[in-house]
């Protein structure tokens, strides 16, 4: 099977990824990383492992559409049955939504449905939860809402900060995604109802 990691920005979760499927705890083929910002360290990652890059910046399209048509020829080229987003920071069509339904997965850096947008881990911090978490889920047409597949908790301590709170949130995450590539991977996750069975 092959994948395509989105990234925009460290990378950190697709070096996971990449880490994971080199130590075969998957049986797939990271076939490209589709990036849409060109100092993305995610793509100094990319080309340190060999693995293909796409690079889209979104300025250099006239529309929305044209953008996605542009990543969407590339998956099909490479024959991509699974999308991974690690930190892509746009938000993507109906259109490319439903074109790989129930193939598409997000990491999202809290317990949703808590805690959606793109600070999960500063929100959670200042709202004073005592846990908060992980979560690895399909992507739908709605932002952070699609259906759970797996979701780790991790604990806020009192003398925990900020950086140290990131800290415990990114190396749950390392493992977690490559879990849930596995599972997807096996044919394992079933959507019914919104809901996933395992
Ligand atoms: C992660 O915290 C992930 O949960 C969120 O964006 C961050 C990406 O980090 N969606 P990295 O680029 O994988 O290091």
């Amino acid at each position: 099977m092959n994948i395509a990691v989105f990234c925009s920005g460290y990378g950190s979760n697709f070096q996971a990824i990449v880490d994971a499927s080199k130590r075969k705890l998957f049986d797939a083929n990271i076939a490209i990383m589709v990036c849409d910002n060109k100092g993305a360290f995610a793509l100094e990652r990319a080309k340190k492992e060999n693995i293909k890059t796409l690079l889209v910046l979104k300025e250099n399209f006239k529309t929305r559409e044209d953008f996605e048509n542009k990543i969407i020829d590339r998956l099909e080229k490479e024959d991509i049955e699974l999308i991974c987003l690690a930190g892509f920071m746009r938000v993507l069509s109906p259109r490319l939504v439903k074109r790989y339904e129930n193939r598409i997965l997000n990491i999202h850096p809290a317990l949703l449905p808590s805690f959606k947008g793109t600070h999960g881990i500063k929100d959670a911090f200042e709202r004073g939860v005592k846990v908060t978490g992980v979560t690895v889920h399909f992507v739908t047409e709605e932002l952070d809402a699609g259906p759970i597949i797996l979701q780790e908790a991790v604990r806020i301590e009192e003398d925990d900060a900020r950086k140290t709170l990131e800290g415990k949130i990114h190396a749950v995450e390392h493992t977690l995604y490559p879990k849930a590539i596995r599972l997807f991977t096996e044919g394992r996750l079933k959507v019914k109802g919104g809901k996933v069975k395992i």
